[in-house]
């Protein structure tokens, strides 16, 4: 079963400066609701008991926002649509644990801070740059991840001119919407590419990657890269597979992207 979840959040964001420099693009609103919040309802609808979120000192804003805060909510007591909101994040809150990534050093070290607290022998990782909606990808993850006990990456085809800016994976067969994975490549140039498949921002991994992370040295970027983890997972014997999902994909790592996706989601 799958109960843990991680959301990596430590990540600079860089690409949407000045604006991210004091105010996460997680918090940012997407739609009535920010992008967080949309991903942690996805965890929730998908069975998810226990969140990791990865936050570091500078981001520390995030954690604010879970907070109680008596002082608000005492004001608040007679508003039924306040307390309501309110009492979504209650919820969250429930199930959230904070851990800190001192430098932001790359997704692979994210990740690898957790390690200790991964009990089960497979769990969730979700990026929130990447939403999906109209359909549950974490929960289409898990199923697969339960028919056939494998690990599971989330994929769809991007155009040739966009390969170089993902994780791109190879594969040996294809059924339906379900791939045997037998290769990944951190974004590679198109002539190197193993196919168009990119792998979008949902995970199911072994617990036995966190061997491979503690081991990974900085790869493409300066970075240390989850995608090096999992081709050494893959060879050690780790069934992978992809999953082409339904839903629609919305790009909320760019400045870009995140105008589209506002624009695109009205009031979904
Ligand atoms: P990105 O590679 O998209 O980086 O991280 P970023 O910081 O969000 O944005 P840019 O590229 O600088 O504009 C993908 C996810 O991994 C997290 C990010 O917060 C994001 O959710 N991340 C990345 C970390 O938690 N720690 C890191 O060291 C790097």
């Amino acid at each position: 079963m799958i109960t843990q979840a991680i959301i990596p959040l430590a990540g600079l964001g860089t690409r949407m400066l000045p604006l991210t420099k004091a105010f996460p693009k997680e918090l940012w609103p997407l739609g009535k609701t920010s992008i967080l919040e949309r991903v942690l309802k996805e965890c929730d609808e998908a069975g998810i008991k226990e969140v990791f979120l990865v936050i570091s000192k500078r981001k520390s804003i995030i954690k604010k926002y879970f907070d109680n805060d008596h002082e608000l909510e005492n004001k608040i007591l007679n508003n039924k649509k306040a307390i309501k909101k309110i009492n979504i994040l209650k919820k969250y809150q429930k199930k959230i644990k904070f851990v800190y990534q001192n430098s932001a050093k790359g997704l692979g070290d994210a990740v690898n801070v957790c390690r200790k607290k991964i009990k089960s022998d497979h769990f969730l990782l979700i990026l929130p740059d990447d939403i999906i909606i109209k359909k549950n990808c974490s929960r289409e993850l898990v199923s697969i991840h339960k028919a056939n006990k494998s690990s599971v990456v989330a994929t769809k085809i991007v155009q040739k001119k966009d390969v170089d800016r993902y994780g791109i994976l190879g594969f040996s067969k294809k059924n339906k919407s379900i791939l045997d994975i037998n290769k990944f490549v951190e974004k590679p140039k198109i002539s190197l590419a193993p196919s168009k498949y990119a792998i979008i921002g949902r995970y199911i991994l072994s617990k036995k990657i966190f061997k491979f992370l503690n081991k990974s040295k900085k790869g493409k970027h300066g970075e240390v890269q989850i995608t090096d983890a999992m081709n050494e997972l893959l060879i050690s014997g780790e069934k992978f597979n992809g999953s082409i999902f339904k839903g629609s994909y919305l790009d909320c790592g760019t400045m870009d992207g995140y105008i589209e996706s506002f624009n695109k989601i009205g009031n979904y």
